[in-house]
């Protein structure tokens, strides 16, 4: 089996979206439009924003949803800055929650200009993506966007309340994750579909293409806060462990079939200090909990390449299988 997190892939993120470059940049643009104000104070903070730039994965499996369904249209292009919005507006909030210090690559909202600010910054980006979003005539866009970031908070909400329960079961854990991050990713190809006109049986596929790969991206991302490198991943790692909220790797060492190494799982991980990292990777390693999530994500990828066959082979398609691949085998 390739192992997870291995190092780069031959392919960067610009050449694998090489066929979506352009409306990529007519998202930008509709995000500079849109995240405009002079009003000051305000203003900083949005010019902190526009160097605060991520992967781009959500708006780009929106747009190659459409393009593999065969047509990208206008609306493609403000929905995909809709959810781009909607996940930035998450992260801000999400380093609050976190305690972290650094994300893309720069210091986060909350490092810089404190938490009630940071509060108030997600609000004004969740608000311009609704807004948004009502801008087009049609309103299923507005009541899907609606539902799945009500939904996405609500798994932040059950991840911040099962804080320091050492006893969270695999299903919480799965619980969590389908909310908090499979949520908007099965919202960006599910919209993508849709507005390229495809049949609900299409657009089920699809959406359960984007809930996959949503999965298997947070499983990938939930072993890099235990194994990444911070340089590379351009954000605070570690943060689940010290904020003591459980993911799949632990769950796995936790209730692993030698009790004396769940034991040590367990004291390590309820002790008091900041070396847990360092301390619990030798027990991750020797239960085989790294490989374990790894497993179970590269199934979330299987699953998800065999939606992807509801639609005719494209060059279209063979992207989103790329990128099927990639949100595994990743260290940023
Ligand atoms: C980070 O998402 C949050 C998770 C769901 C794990 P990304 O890794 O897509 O973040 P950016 O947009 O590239 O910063
Ligand atoms: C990211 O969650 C936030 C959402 C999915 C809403 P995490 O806390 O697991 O991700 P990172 O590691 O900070 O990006
Ligand atoms: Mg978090
Ligand atoms: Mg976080």
């Amino acid at each position: 089996m390739k192992s997870t997190l291995a190092p780069a892939q031959p392919r960067t993120s610009a050449s694998l979206f090489a066929p979506i470059a352009a409306d990529l940049d007519e998202v930008e643009r509709i995000l500079r439009q849109t995240l405009n104000n002079a009003r000051p104070g305000v203003d900083r903070l949005l010019a902190h924003l526009a160097h605060y730039k991520g992967k781009r994965l959500r708006p780009a499996l929106l747009l190659l949803t459409a393009l593999a369904c065969g047509k990208v249209t206008s609306a493609h292009h403000l929905l995909a800055a809709v959810v781009e919005m909607i996940h930035t507006a998450t992260l801000v909030h999400d380093d609050v929650l976190d305690s972290a210090s650094v994300r893309r690559h720069v210091s986060t909202v909350n490092s810089l200009w404190g938490n009630q600010t940071s509060i108030l910054l997600g609000d004004y980006l969740f608000t311009h993506a609704f807004h948004l979003s009502s801008t087009l005539d049609d309103v299923r866009a507005c009541r899907i966007i609606g539902e799945a970031t009500n939904r996405l908070c609500a798994g932040e909400l059950q991840q911040i309340c099962g804080r320091g329960n050492i006893d969270l079961s695999e299903d919480e854990y799965f619980a969590i994750i389908d909310a908090k991050t499979a949520e908007l990713t099965a919202c960006s190809s599910k919209l993508g579909a849709m507005y390229a006109g495809m049949s609900d049986e299409v657009i089920d596929r699809m959406t359960n293409f984007g809930r996959s790969l949503g999965l298997a991206f947070q499983i990938a991302d939930d072993v890099l806060d235990l194994i990444g490198e911070e340089t590379l991943a351009g954000k605070s790692l570690g943060t689940d462990l010290e904020q003591q909220k459980l993911t799949l790797p632990i769950i796995h060492l936790l209730q692993s079939t030698s009790p004396e190494q769940a034991r040590r799982g367990r004291s390590i991980l309820t002790a008091a200090g900041n070396h847990k990292r360092e301390a619990l990777l030798p027990e991750l390693h020797a239960a085989g909990s790294l490989e374990y999530a790894r497993q179970r994500a590269e199934g979330l990828v299987s699953s998800a390449l065999a939606d992807l066959e509801c639609l005719p082979p494209s060059p279209g398609r063979s992207i989103l299988e790329a990128l099927a691949d990639r949100v595994v085998h990743r260290d940023h």
